[in-house]
């Protein structure tokens, strides 16, 4: 793969970054910076050198079309206080606006273009619409410098068939994320412990099935835990339940202890009668979740089991939050693995989306962590062994 360093003189040039500046916005604040803030030094580093940076992104899924609530205009804001330079925002992607943008920027200037799936093209599933949107994108540039990490899982214009017709090389925070995931994979120091959460079981199926080949310890919380408190047999109230994975789940716990993984679930868990941030919350065993309560968060009991697993372990990875940790009352859980992560002697990783946001909403600064991932759905595919195309396609020879 080649990297920044092995496309010469950047000087003069125009660089097209891909970045991953997809941020939670509350109308046009932005309620988490993490990704822009990852997404700096990159920029930073090629208009040190000269490039005439150009950088595209997207925000939220809007339908291949211009939709204002998605505009990056805030984010090309927040860009330049980061940068401590102004960043000029082209009004559209490969239009009159961008193409000019392109033509006037100087030496070491920064532009944003507006949200790239505003173009039907980005997203296509025919390779040829992608593919001649792509050719647009690329006009604008005279190299490719991927670093969208969040997105390297998807088969996209601006990520895949964009670095077909450029030279093209990886960026330094999708270079620094493949290192950390990579440890996590191959050869990873133990006790290995590996903590997820999150609502779904089917979302993090394939990533059980990979891991639990490689972790000596797998902790289950967050919604998703009925599932398996479902398929031992427990009464789960008006708890999440997907009921056609409690198969799968059980599966699971058999497949675990076969192969002699500890598979840790909850034995308590926090339960309201509704879902809502004031509803009274109370603990329960987990053999005694009343019908007609919820179970919201894991118990203290779990929490402090869970906390102590993760301090003694030497690499952890932790994806998705324990509980709702939006609201206070069932914020305890995750706040403990939280905790506890900041305390491993070792390589902790907290995996992106809702477990990035969950920890810096809960007050933990990011250099508490070894690493924080700016991709969910990106190190999870990775984790679960699968091809990402964003990166495959850096590894072709061209
Ligand atoms: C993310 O938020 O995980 C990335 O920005 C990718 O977004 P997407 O899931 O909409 O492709």
């Amino acid at each position: 793969m080649k990297t920044i360093d092995d496309l010469g003189d950047l000087s003069g040039k125009r660089v097209l970054v891909r970045s991953d500046l997809n941020v939670p916005l509350d109308g046009t604040t932005i309620t988490d910076d993490g990704r822009v803030r990852a997404s700096v030094p990159t920029i930073k580093r090629l208009a040190d050198q000269g490039a005439r940076v150009l950088v595209v992104a997207h925000l939220g899924r809007p339908q291949g079309e211009p939709d204002p609530q998605y505009s990056l205009a805030p984010v090309a804001a927040r860009l330049s206080e980061l940068l401590g330079s102004s960043v000029r925002f082209a009004s559209d992607t490969v239009g009159v606006d961008a193409r000019r943008t392109a033509d006037e920027l100087k030496d070491g200037e920064v532009a944003l273009l507006e949200n790239v799936r505003f173009n039907r093209g980005e997203t296509s599933k025919d390779d040829a619409e992608r593919g001649a949107f792509a050719d647009q994108l690329a006009a604008l540039a005279d190299v490719f410098v991927s670093d969208g990490f969040g997105v390297v899982h998807r088969k996209q214009a601006s990520v895949y068939d964009v670095a077909r017709r450029l030279p093209s090389a990886v960026g330094g925070l999708v270079q620094a994320e493949v290192e950390v995931l990579r440890r996590l994979t191959e050869d990873p120091q133990r006790p290995y412990a590996v903590v997820l959460g999150g609502s779904k079981v089917s979302d993090k199926l394939g990533v059980i099935d990979h891991l639990m080949t490689k972790a000596d310890t797998l902790l289950i919380g967050g919604g998703m835990v009925f599932t398996f408190l479902a398929a031992q047999g427990h009464g789960v109230g008006g708890s999440l339940l997907e009921e056609d994975q409690i198969d799968v789940a059980r599966g699971y716990l058999e497949r675990a202890a076969e192969l002699g993984v500890d598979l840790v679930l909850p034995t308590d868990v926090v339960v309201a009668p509704e879902f809502k941030a004031d509803a009274p919350a109370t603990v329960v065993g987990v053999e005694a979740i009343p019908d007609d309560q919820m179970g919201l968060d894991i118990g203290p009991e779990s929490a402090a089991r869970f906390a102590e697993i993760v301090r003694g372990a030497r690499t952890v990875f932790w994806n998705g939050p324990m509980g709702v940790f939006e609201m206070p009352a069932f914020a305890a859980g995750t706040k403990t693995v939280a905790e506890a992560l900041t305390q491993v002697d070792g390589l902790s990783v907290v995996g992106g989306g809702d477990s990035a946001a969950a920890v810096r909403q809960l007050g933990f600064a990011d250099d508490r962590f070894g690493h924080i991932s700016t991709g969910g759905g990106a190190s999870l595919e990775y984790l679960e062994g699968k091809t990402l195309p964003g990166l495959a396609v850096l590894e072709e020879d061209r």
